[in-house]
């Protein structure tokens, strides 16, 4: 794993947004995978800040997100479906009818999940993958006991996931109980990943992922065995990693031909 340390929430968002430009100039027509919630919201201005320079453009990729709730109204401006909309293909300029979010009001949600995990194979691949990580170490919506292998499917939200998005409702009882995810063997697929981190409540989801053991209590572990995982933080993030002076002089010394900021 690539581990960068950086001073603030806006240089995670702009050094992450220069990984995905990357990928995005160098194959214009890529498949991206999409989170959603706070953390790669930096990403997301940083790229539509150079889509508005005219330094990228996003018109020919496509792109699959992470996750959806079951039974939100595709209007509801908290659902998936509408903030993938809003924060990702707007500002970005991709085309909405290459962007696909899993259907959370499918009749049969099974048969969705596996439509949807096969769509992604059949797109090629994602070529990266933007994560955010949750305080109990989800990626995705792949909760704490989740398979290492596990495809797209329906997950219980965990009480303190359901807490931690009540901020996004006007009601905590209306966040949802369930979810369509991507698995752990879905998302270890992509070619990259890139997971963003800010702030002191992910430093202990950070350790663990990066440092701790292999475990399906912290789900965000099963990247250890990604062969091009980068892990971008911020210091709060970062404060509970043993080997962050390693971390940082790893990344103060890449030759100019590895960096990608
Ligand atoms: C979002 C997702 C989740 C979030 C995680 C962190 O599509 O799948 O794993 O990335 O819950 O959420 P924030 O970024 O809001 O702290």
């Amino acid at each position: 794993m690539e581990i960068v340390i950086l001073e603030s929430p806006a240089e995670v968002g702009r050094v992450a947004a220069a990984l995905v430009g990357k990928v995005v100039t160098d194959r214009p027509d890529a498949v991206l995978g999409l989170a959603t919630g706070s953390s790669p919201l930096g990403i997301y201005r940083s790229l539509a800040a150079r889509v508005a320079e005219g330094e990228l453009d996003f018109s020919r990729a496509s792109g699959f997100a992470l996750d959806e709730y079951v039974g939100i109204p595709l209007t509801h401006p908290e659902s998936y479906a509408a903030v993938i909309a809003r924060d990702v293909i707007e500002p970005l300029g991709l085309d909405p009818a290459r962007v696909r979010v899993p259907d959370g009001r499918a009749d049969d949600l099974e048969a969705a999940a596996v439509e949807y995990d096969g769509a992604i194979r059949t797109a090629g691949g994602v070529d990266i993958q933007i994560l955010g990580i949750g305080a109990n170490g989800h990626i995705g919506f792949n909760e704490p006991t989740s398979s290492f292998a596990s495809r797209t499917r329906i997950k219980t939200l965990a009480p303190s996931t359901r807490e931690a998005n009540a901020r996004f409702f006007d009601d905590p009882a209306q966040v949802p109980t369930h979810c369509l995810t991507q698995g752990l063997g879905t998302i270890l697929e992509a070619k990259r990943v890139v997971l963003v981190a800010q702030g002191a409540a992910k430093a202990h989801a950070i350790a663990a992922a990066v440092e701790g053991p292999l475990s399906a209590m912290c789900p965000g572990s099963a990247l250890q065995l990604h062969e091009h995982a980068t892990i971008v933080v911020d210091e709060e993030a970062a404060a509970e990693l043993a080997l962050a002076e390693y971390y940082r002089y790893t990344y103060a010394h890449k030759p100019e031909w590895q960096r990608f900021d």
